[in-house]
């Protein structure tokens, strides 16, 4: 169980609390699975502390390479200090090949490498399940200015270029992925960064050889060995905790 601090907001697989300075926030990451905008439930048992270690690596490796991200540092297992920003209500997918719902809307058979790097926007919202917007809609609706989008599009596409490269090092083909920007105020000034999580949640990643699936599409379509493929990421990432599989479960209940 999650320790008790104020809760500030509780998503589908993490939950925000109050962090221990202002301005700053502790990210949870749970077990729990969702999809098709939480009509399917299930639990992926060591989760959460793949994909707290899977996003803590690829935020620094992003900020590494100059890409500002609200992550600060991993706390322990399931917990990360992120900083506080006031999220951009819009989930920025890149895709390269074709999969999932642009392949079902457009007619595209999954695998189809696309002529370019396409990105699409979706309105987050759970009533509405989430439905893709363009630009028009988003500046009429002020939820992000021209400007905003202008960046938020800069970092989409140098993220997936540095990303693209990292995972085809370690034999995955990065199929598309989810991202999530919020703005950050200092001194007056405000600034655009990287937010939420990259982990095999919000990826789709395919081994570069066997085209086997290594991310939550095994949970979505029952394909089994879901524990497994987050592990597989996590081991070629070089970041599988420490003492194995068995030490993510959590500790052992001793009646
Ligand atoms: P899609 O093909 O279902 O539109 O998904 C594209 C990518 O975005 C895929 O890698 C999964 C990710 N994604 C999320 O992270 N959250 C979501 O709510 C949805 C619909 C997709």
């Amino acid at each position: 169980m999650p320790p008790r601090r104020r809760r500030i907001y509780e998503g589908k697989a993490k939950i925000l609390f109050e962090g221990p300075e202002p301005g700053t926030l502790i990210q949870y990451f749970k077990d729990d699975a969702t999809a098709f905008n939480n009509k399917k439930k299930g639990v992926i048992s060591g989760k959460g502390v793949l994909n707290n270690r899977i996003s803590e690596y690829l935020m620094v490796r992003l900020a590494d390479i100059g890409v500002p991200t609200h992550f600060m540092r991993r706390l322990n297992m399931r917990e990360q200090l992120v900083r506080e920003v006031e999220i951009i209500p819009i989930e920025v997918v890149v895709r390269n090949i074709a999969a999932g719902s642009i392949s079902e809307r457009l007619g595209i058979d999954e695998g189809t490498p696309l002529p370019r790097s396409i990105v699409e926007y979706y309105y987050k919202s759970d009533d509405l399940d989430d439905p893709m917007v363009s630009e028009e809609h988003i500046t009429a609706f002020g939820w992000a200015t021209p400007q905003d989008l202008d960046d938020i599009m800069a970092m989409a596409l140098r993220i997936n270029d540095f990303l693209n490269g990292l995972m085809l090092g370690v034999g995955i083909r990065l199929v598309d992925f989810k991202l999530e920007f919020g703005r950050l105020w200092e001194d007056e000034q405000m600034r655009i960064v990287l937010a939420d999580e990259i982990t095999p949640d919000s990826c789709r990643l395919w081994d570069v050889e066997t085209n086997e699936k290594l991310d939550k599409d095994r949970f979505r379509r029952d394909m089994g060995k879901v524990e497994e493929a987050y592990q597989e990421v996590a081991r070629r990432l070089g970041i599988l905790p420490e003492a194995g599989p068995q030490d993510i479960k959590g500790p052992k209940l001793v009646q």
